[in-house]
């Protein structure tokens, strides 16, 4: 039996092993995908004791994607260019690889809904782990601009809320928000509602079932939205095709979400 897990402190609300489960039932396969709380402290140990116990892969998940970096033998482009790996596999060999699936889980959405990123300008909302896929992904698709803002003030980046920022959100084709506003319910929409106009598209990572007050803004506005269910239905089933070198059922896997 093929066994995987998904890593992180804490990891108990994790979505993961349901959406592979889902897809593990869908093509028949015989498969466990247990979520694992690890310690930072305990990170080397850990995966050295899932390579051991014969797990072909796992998810790492907040706050370790970055430290897995420097505890695998090697890292793809991908990971290297958003400097942190969401996907580990332990390969026949003994060698574990670390790849970064959050990118092409980004990407699938807009690709599937014939976003033009050729001359399109992006505007994404944080600077925190979340972010860092996101910009290498937007840049690697070839947008014309990229801009970011952020509540805490980075050199290089706007000041989430500003005068500057609310103009760069109206310029923009593509507003994303990657800050972490909207994992709650009841929080508020991330910018000035009156940022968003049709003809743009806004799209919330936060990967909930119900519609966020951001989205639910954007709507309004008459923007087109895209939520976070299908970027993680997306980087779960490139993280499956990494593990296994099939291609996922993720029509099964975003039934997993209850959309
Ligand atoms: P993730 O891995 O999901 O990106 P993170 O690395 O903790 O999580 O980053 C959280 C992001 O959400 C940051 O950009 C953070 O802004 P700060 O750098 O100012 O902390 C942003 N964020 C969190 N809470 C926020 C809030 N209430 N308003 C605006 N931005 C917020």
């Amino acid at each position: 039996m093929l066994r995987f897990a998904v890593i992180g402190h804490p990891v108990a609300h994790s979505l993961s092993p349901r959406i592979h489960a889902a897809n593990f039932r869908a093509l028949g396969i015989e498969a466990a995908y247990d979520a694992v709380d690890v310690a930072s402290a305990d990170l080397a140990a850990a995966l050295r004791r899932f390579a051991a116990d014969g797990l072909r892969g796992i998810n790492v998940t907040v706050p370790h994607k970055v430290a897995v970096m420097d505890l695998v033998d090697r890292v793809d482009s991908a990971a290297a260019e958003a400097g942190a790996v969401n996907t580990v596999l332990f390969a026949p060999d003994g060698s574990t690889a670390g790849f970064n699936t959050d990118m092409a889980g980004f990407l699938h959405p807009l690709k599937s809904c014939g976003f033009p990123f050729a001359g399109a300008k992006v505007l994404v909302l944080g600077a925190g782990g979340a972010s860092r896929a996101v910009v290498a992904a937007c840049r690697a698709a070839g947008c014309a601009s990229l801009t970011q803002a952020n509540r805490t003030a980075r050199p290089g980046m706007l000041q989430l809320g500003s005068e500057e920022c609310l103009a760069a959100a109206r310029a923009a084709d593509l507003v994303v928000n990657a800050t972490t506003v909207g994992l709650r319910e009841g929080d508020p929409c991330v910018i000035d509602a009156g940022a968003f106009r049709a003809g743009q598209l806004v799209y919330d990572l936060i990967p909930v079932a119900r519609e966020t007050a951001t989205l639910a803004a954007a709507r309004a506005a008459g923007a087109r939205t895209l939520d976070g269910l299908g970027m993680l239905a997306a980087q779960a089933a490139e993280s499956f095709r990494i593990w296994t070198g099939r291609m996922a059922d993720l029509s099964a896997m975003l039934s997993a979400l209850d959309r």
